[in-house]
């Protein structure tokens, strides 16, 4: 697949952003409506090097319409200062762009609703490195790139890349635990400073 340049990428990005505004078929688009909240569809650099796959968007993220912007968010952020990459210079995104009511996990089913507009996102962007936060991503992301047989426990997963062709070329796909367990776990943050510290090495090369 030809590399896309900065207008094309935006105006997909765009139509994405359309499609998903009026995704009536979904029930969280129902919910959304009523609560007079916002999908979150992702931001950041449309060319980055390093995309990062949460799960679905949580209530801050539902009231600004930006993803990882609540207490995740913020230790996302700290692991990005760590290493030194700007969070401008990544994009950040989830597989579910509207938010499952009370923070529950994400349905098989809006996995499938939502699963094609991530994928979108993906063959846009081209990262050279998937980050996944969290199980479900790391297995939607695995499972869209035929490495259903190479999927172990996060816990034996996390900080190890797993190499797989997409259709621009060659990508790296990085498990790492969702930020949210570090939250009040800090053996877990150590755990996830020091995978992003071998994550760095993989974008850098
Ligand atoms: N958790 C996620 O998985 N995604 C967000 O955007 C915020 C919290």
């Amino acid at each position: 697949m030809a590399e896309k340049n900065t207008e094309d990428r935006k105006e997909l990005m765009r139509k994405i952003k359309d499609e998903v505004l009026n995704l009536k078929g979904s029930a969280l688009y129902e919910q959304r409506i009523k609560n007079k909240v916002l999908p979150v569809i992702g931001e950041g650099s449309h060319s980055a090097e390093i995309m990062f796959v949460g799960e679905a968007p949580g209530k801050n993220e539902a009231i600004q319409g930006r993803p990882f912007v609540g207490a995740s968010g913020k230790f996302l952020n700290e692991l990005l200062k760590s290493v030194g990459i700007k969070r401008e210079d990544v994009y950040i995104t989830n597989i579910v762009k509207d938010r499952p009511p009370e923070n529950r996990d994400p349905t098989p089913d809006e996995i499938e609703m939502y699963g094609p507009f991530l994928d979108r996102q993906i063959d846009i962007i081209q990262p050279k490195v998937i980050a996944t936060l969290g199980r479900f991503s790391m297995v939607y992301v695995m499972k869209k790139f035929g490495l259903d047989f190479d999927i172990e426990p996060i816990s034996k997963a996390h900080g190890k890349a797993y190499e797989a062709k997409a259709s621009y070329g060659k990508v790296q796909i990085f498990p790492l635990y969702h930020p949210a367990v570090a939250l009040y776990n800090g053996s877990m943050r150590i755990v996830l400073k020091k995978d992003f510290e071998i994550l760095k090495q993989y974008a850098s090369n």
